[in-house]
């Protein structure tokens, strides 16, 4: 069954920090995992996906910001923020929160550093939409939701919204 369900708002496997994934010994299991990943991400029509987000506690998350046009997809194992710079605020989701969107300030751009699915360390440039999914996606692996980032006197409307949408959740 390649897509898997995705985990919600609420699980603990998404507040869970992940450890770094040990490229050597994962790497059998990663291209059929991947498949999974990307059926699942597809399906669920989002522009990245983390591990955590199908019940893995994974250092490992996957991104395409351009599911429609000329596909770009990156895979990020263990990755690391080199550097960011700017500040974007703009409407942020997840599909681990479907039906939720808030606006959230972001850096406007930023440069990772991560093993793609070959074990071969790349960095990844983004700006703007692409800026935004490596810090979420970089946040799940840290155990951490979109909301989590929303300051505190901004956060209720969206604890209201998550409390309706989520009567609709599998
Ligand atoms: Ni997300």
């Amino acid at each position: 069954m390649p897509v898997r369900r995705i985990t919600k708002h609420g699980e603990k496997v998404l507040k869970t920090a992940c450890p770094p994934l040990d490229y050597a010994a994962f790497k059998g299991e990663l291209p059929d995992l991947l498949k999974d990943m990307w059926a699942s991400m597809q399906s669920a029509r989002g522009v990245g996906l983390a591990a955590p987000q199908i019940g893995l506690t994974l250092r490992l998350a996957i991104i395409d910001v351009k599911p429609e046009g000329k596909s770009e997809r990156h895979v990020l194992i263990n990755p690391e923020i080199v550097s960011l710079e700017g500040e974007l605020n703009d409407e942020e989701g997840c599909l681990s929160l479907p039906g939720v969107y808030s606006k959230l300030k972001r850096h406007a751009r930023a440069r990772v550093r991560a093993l793609d699915e070959n074990g071969v360390l790349r960095e990844i440039y983004g700006e703007g939409l692409l800026a935004r999914a490596l810090q979420h996606e970089i946040d799940h692996l840290d155990g951490k939701l979109f909301i989590d980032r929303i300051p505190f006197e901004e956060r209720l409307p969206v604890l209201d919204a998550i409390k309706k949408a989520k009567l609709g959740w599998d």
